[in-house]
């Protein structure tokens, strides 16, 4: 195999209690990328539309995870990647995570995949690294993974996939600004009270044996974020009335998808989780405030194929 196009999904990380651990992949919104075998050696992104994006191999997320990729590989070659940006830059749904893994997950399947899942994540936190300061997982491991999963360590790295039920749907809303994660990260505070890591690490702990045993209720119930939330809503306008009016018309939990501004909220089944929509955007409507919606079943495969 000489080329490769694929789908390369969004996804929600944090999922309130569980920051810098915890994350979803989601079906109906994600990048598109095309990757080419070269015989000279190297990364060359050599298309990227849909946003206005470095293109320079050291610049670009998918450049840089490419490259750890490649000083890993014992491949003679390089590889051309043509990137179809759907999912905006800065709106906390994952942009750069969807196009790291891409990337790495295109190479290894036109190598007869020579690495592992829990290498690939290795490569593509490297583009995270670049687009956020730090090198997080909890967006690229359900990129790779497909459905939740769980940072359960980063040193080593211990990636926990999680089973989803099927009746769990995701609401995003992306009101129309940009808010960069290194900025976002910048704002937290470094130190938690005891207090709150109990709040936390309770709520963590009941949200994934939720998802295991398909208790919507305790999924619901352990949607709270004591920690983080706190300090980065107030970067989002409407929060607090989106997440209101999220749960008044049916919503287990919402709360910022990553790390903002979109605001998610997860349903069980996909009416409800439309109509939780509509509750999102008439609370924007009416203060004003241009926004993107999806709402998406949860994506249990990961990057795939599509050509
Ligand atoms: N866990 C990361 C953060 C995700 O919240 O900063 C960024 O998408």
């Amino acid at each position: 195999m000489e080329t490769i196009r694929i789908f390369c999904p969004a996804t929600i990380a944090n999922i309130s209690c569980g920051f810098d651990v915890l994350g979803v992949a989601l079906d109906a919104v994600g990048d598109e990328m095309v990757i080419r075998k070269t015989v000279a050696k190297g990364i060359f992104i050599t298309k990227l539309e849909g946003q206005e994006l470095p293109m320079e191999t050291s610049k670009n997320v998918a450049g840089v995870a490419g490259l750890a990729f490649l000083d890993a590989s014992d491949y003679e070659g390089g590889f051309e990647i043509e990137i179809y940006k759907k999912i905006k830059a800065g709106s906390g749904i994952g942009s750069s995570a969807a196009s790291s893994t891409g990337a790495v997950w295109g190479m290894n399947e036109l190598l007869g995949r020579p690495f592992s899942t829990l290498e690939l994540i290795r490569f593509a936190m490297e583009g995270e690294r670049l687009a956020s300061g730090v090198a997080h997982a909890d967006n690229v491991a359900p990129a790779l993974f497909g459905g939740f999963t769980l940072v359960r360590s980063y040193d080593p790295l211990d990636i926990v996939p999680i089973p989803s039920p099927e009746e769990l749907f995701a609401t995003v809303i992306h009101p129309q600004i940009e808010v960069k994660t290194s900025d976002s990260r910048k704002i937290l505070k470094t130190k938690i009270t005891l207090k709150d890591g109990i709040k936390q690490w309770g709520n963590l702990g009941g949200l994934v044996a939720g998802l295991y045993t398909k208790d919507y209720d305790l999924i619901g119930r352990s949607l709270e974020d004591h920690i983080v939330e706190p300090i980065r809503s107030i970067l989002i306008p409407g929060f607090d009335q989106v997440k209101s009016s999220a749960i008044a018309s049916g919503a287990l939990g919402c709360g910022i998808s990553g790390s903002g501004p979109s605001i998610f909220a997860l349903s069980k089944g996909e009416s409800k989780a439309k109509s939780v929509g509509k509750a999102m955007k008439k609370v924007y409507k009416n203060i004003g405030i241009d926004y993107e919606i999806h709402v998406s079943k949860i994506n249990i495969e990961g990057v795939r194929r599509i050509n």
